[in-house]
């Protein structure tokens, strides 16, 4: 996607062939600012403290990680304590055991001299990969934004989404937001309304500024106000992203989202999810297993922001010595998913669904 008319990814191998650099989303939406990282142990950092975020761009982070592991020391020890330090990160998202995996299996068994490249090379694949899985999870949802919008033709279609799954939190397109772009480009009158997603703010923070630099009409809502525009008819579709989904189609995504379904459940209101096959894990079979992250209190008790004289600052809204909690994620149940939205089309949020999709994985 374009900033201010430039083409970026999330992430790409910096020039000097030996560091990548990545979008820093711990500033966004205020400045637009690049982070170079050189060594594993930067990456672990990268993802632990959210300058990259987003299942998908977990993943992508970590195979980057693996390989500059790879170009300090390439021994097995040295692959299986990079595999290990990254995979401790953050819990939620199975994208990153994903990607770890996929990296270690691929170099175990190479000559150490080739490890490096091997490595740079997986990591590469695996950015590439998720672009065009993105771009297919977009031609799909298209489908349905389609069929949706002709049912009322004259007014947009007004779309809820929630949390950040577009093009920052993957390596280009998004998840949930690739319909909605591709659905805007193809001249369908569509509205996003954005959940702020309290309490890191992806909604408002960085869906808003993808939408807004795209040119999609969105209005920031307060994570509350979805359930009343739900019953005033003031959503059309819900489409959220997923960190990570059951075999039996349970579905972990960002805090609050199981209150978004439950409202468009009692609606009437489709409730999809977009997800690249990464993001299942076929190891669980019920979504209250998933490790649900555990977060600072201070993201609750404190907000970032940017003040009239343009400086950022973080202010304290709670009363000194509030204790509070912050769960990351939470599991919305698959009997009130509508569909998933795969790289290889539309399934039910089942075990047979998405076996249909993925016989062999
Ligand atoms: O904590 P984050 O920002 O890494 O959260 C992950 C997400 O971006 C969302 O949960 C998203 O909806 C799924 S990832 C495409």
């Amino acid at each position: 996607m374009k900033i201010q008319g430039t083409p970026y990814r999330t992430i790409w191998p910096a020039e000097d062939g030996k560091s990548i650099e990545v979008i820093d989303q711990t500033m966004l939406p205020h400045v637009f600012a690049t982070s170079r990282l050189s060594t594993m142990e930067q990456t672990a950092d990268a993802i632990r403290t959210m300058v990259v975020r987003g299942a998908p761009l977990i993943g992508a982070t970590a195979a980057y990680g693996i390989a500059l592991a790879m170009r300090e020391d390439a021994s097995d020890q040295a692959l299986d304590a990079a595999h290990d330090y990254l995979l401790e990160t953050r819990p939620t998202a199975v994208n990153l055991r994903w990607a770890l995996a996929r990296m270690r299996d691929r170099l175990r068994n190479r000559p150490r001299g080739d490890r490096f490249e091997a490595a740079w090379a997986e990591a590469a694949a695996i950015c590439d990969e998720d672009v065009e899985t993105c771009r297919r999870i977009g031609t799909h949802g298209l489908e349905i934004f389609r069929a949706a919008a002709a049912k009322n033709p004259g007014r947009p279609l007004n779309i809820l989404t929630h949390c950040n799954a577009g093009w920052l939190a993957c390596v280009d397109w998004g998840t949930a937001l690739a319909p909605i772009y591709m659905a805007h480009d193809e001249g369908i009158d569509l509205h996003v309304w954005v959940d702020e997603t309290r309490p890191r703010n992806q909604g408002a923070s960085l869906t808003a500024y993808e939408l807004g630099g795209h040119g999609v009409p969105h209005a920031i809502i307060a994570d509350n106000a979805g359930g009343l525009f739900m019953r005033q008819g003031k959503v059309d579709l819900c489409i959220v992203g997923t960190d990570r989904v059951t075999a039996n189609g349970d579905v972990a995504n960002k805090i609050g989202t199981y209150l978004k379904a439950l409202a468009a459940k009692d609606n009437d209101i489709p409730f999809y999810v977009a997800l690249p096959s990464s993001t299942i894990d076929w190891t669980l079979n019920n979504g209250d297993d998933i490790p649900i992250e555990e977060r600072s209190a201070t993201e609750v008790t404190h907000m970032s922001g940017r003040l009239a004289d343009g400086g950022i600052a973080t202010v304290q809204i709670s009363a000194p010595g509030s204790p509070a909690a912050n769960p990351g994620f939470d599991v919305t149940p698959s009997r009130l998913v509508t569909g998933f939205i795969t790289e290889r089309g539309v399934c039910p949020a089942t075990n047979a669904g998405l076996r249909g999709l993925f016989p062999s994985t």
